[in-house]
């Protein structure tokens, strides 16, 4: 790599007249002023207003500035991807070209990359982070798309974000093959990566030009996660087949709870002749009981010398979050049966699937959040 930069500062633009310039001039200032060596490689996708006469300009002036320009398979993620390959530095960052990611937060990004982190990605949710100025419509899309992300990586506030740095390594050999705009989720898909920071931002919207975001851009979306599924499947390894094996497991957990509660409850009644409210009673604890260990030593595999007390807590919450899934389940079942008028055992099994999503979600999160 060269020994002549320390940053690559990769801006993907498409019908960027009004910002390119201005852009470059920030990002050259804020790398200089932090003694930051940035090459800057602006890759653009033939655009057809003046952005690329603009940018051949600074490149003449400015050697530190590059434009690649694109003549085929048009697309954002991919103008990344040839951007992470044309880079010249082991320290990757991508950032918009119309301040809707401030440039002042690029020495930040470095350092933290500097610092170990394999990645580094600004955040719009979480504590600090925001968007401004987003009409009700991109915020609904938003949520639902950093949702479904953070269902593939639940450690993440924002998945979907288009301002991150990155280290060359992780990057370098993944088949990397993404489409619309979520480059970032194909990165922390298929990259090899350990270690992330996040870093809240405010998400300003363009103050020129207009979102390039369509219909298309969405699908798109759908098929790059079943694609990042497909390969975690495939290749068993990295975080989203770390999480689907959870996920796998504490199913497998849940199935074996209900064996242990019918089995339970048909001792207890026909052979210790218990009453069955009380034998249910007893099997349900059981239950719990059989699956927390379960999901402690093997789900989650918090095994171990840890402290009793810790377990002790563990257990006091799965025992609680469990005790709201059983209400989840009733609550859809009488809704399905007395308002919708299912028949019980096709809205029981709603019910299940409401319930083990909660289970797993709030335990994922509380119970077991390291
Ligand atoms: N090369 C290239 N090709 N660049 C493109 C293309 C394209 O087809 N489409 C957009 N860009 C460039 C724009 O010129 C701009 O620099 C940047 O990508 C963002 O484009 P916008 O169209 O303004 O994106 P956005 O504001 O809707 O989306 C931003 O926020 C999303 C999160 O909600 C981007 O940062 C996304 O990456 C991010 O996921």
């Amino acid at each position: 790599m060269s020994e002549r930069y320390n940053l690559s500062v990769i801006i993907p633009t498409f019908n960027e007249e009004e910002n390119i310039a201005a852009i470059i001039g920030a990002v050259n200032d804020v790398c200089s002023k932090n003694g930051i060596q940035a090459e800057i490689l602006v890759v653009d996708d033939n655009s057809n207003d003046r952005t690329i006469p603009i940018v051949q300009d600074i490149v003449r002036r400015c050697e530190n500035v590059r434009l690649i320009v694109r003549m085929n398979d048009h697309g954002l993620s991919q103008s990344v991807v040839d951007g992470f390959r044309a880079a010249r530095s082991d320290i990757l960052l991508v950032i918009d070209a119309d301040f809707s990611h401030p440039p002042e937060l690029i020495p930040r990004f470095y350092e933290a990359i500097r610092g170990g982190a394999d990645i580094a990605i600004g955040s719009r949710y979480m504590k600090g982070g925001d968007i401004e100025e987003w009409p009700i419509k991109r915020r609904i899309i938003s949520l639902g798309a950093t949702a479904f992300g953070r269902v593939l990586f639940p450690e993440i506030t924002d998945p979907v974000s288009g301002f991150f740095a990155v280290r060359r390594e992780v990057v370098d050999r993944a088949p990397l093959a993404p489409r619309g705009y979520k480059i970032l989720m194909e990165v922390l898909g298929k990259g090899r990566w350990r270690s992330f920071v996040e870093i809240p931002f405010v998400f300003r919207d363009r103050a020129e030009g207009e979102s390039k975001l369509r219909l298309e851009t969405m699908l798109d979306y759908l098929r790059q996660c079943c694609g990042i599924i497909w390969f975690s499947v495939t290749h068993r390894t990295g975080p989203v087949w770390t999480e689907w094996t959870k996920i796998l497991r504490f199913g497998v957990v849940g199935l074996s709870g209900i064996f242990v509660n019918m089995g339970l409850l048909y001792v207890l009644t026909e052979v210790a002749g218990l009453y069955y409210l009380v034998s249910a009673a007893f099997a349900i604890e059981t239950s719990i009981v059989n699956n927390f260990i379960w999901n402690d030593l093997w789900t989650f595999n918090s095994g171990g010398r840890l402290r009793f007390t810790r377990r002790l807590h563990r257990f006091v919450s799965f025992q609680v979050v469990s005790m709201g899934g059983l209400a989840i389940n009733m609550l859809i079942l009488y809704l399905l049966v007395e308002v919708g008028g299912i028949y019980y055992l096709i809205a029981n099994l709603a019910g299940i699937f409401a319930a083990f999503a909660w289970n797993f979600m709030v335990n994922r999160h509380f119970t077991w959040k390291n």
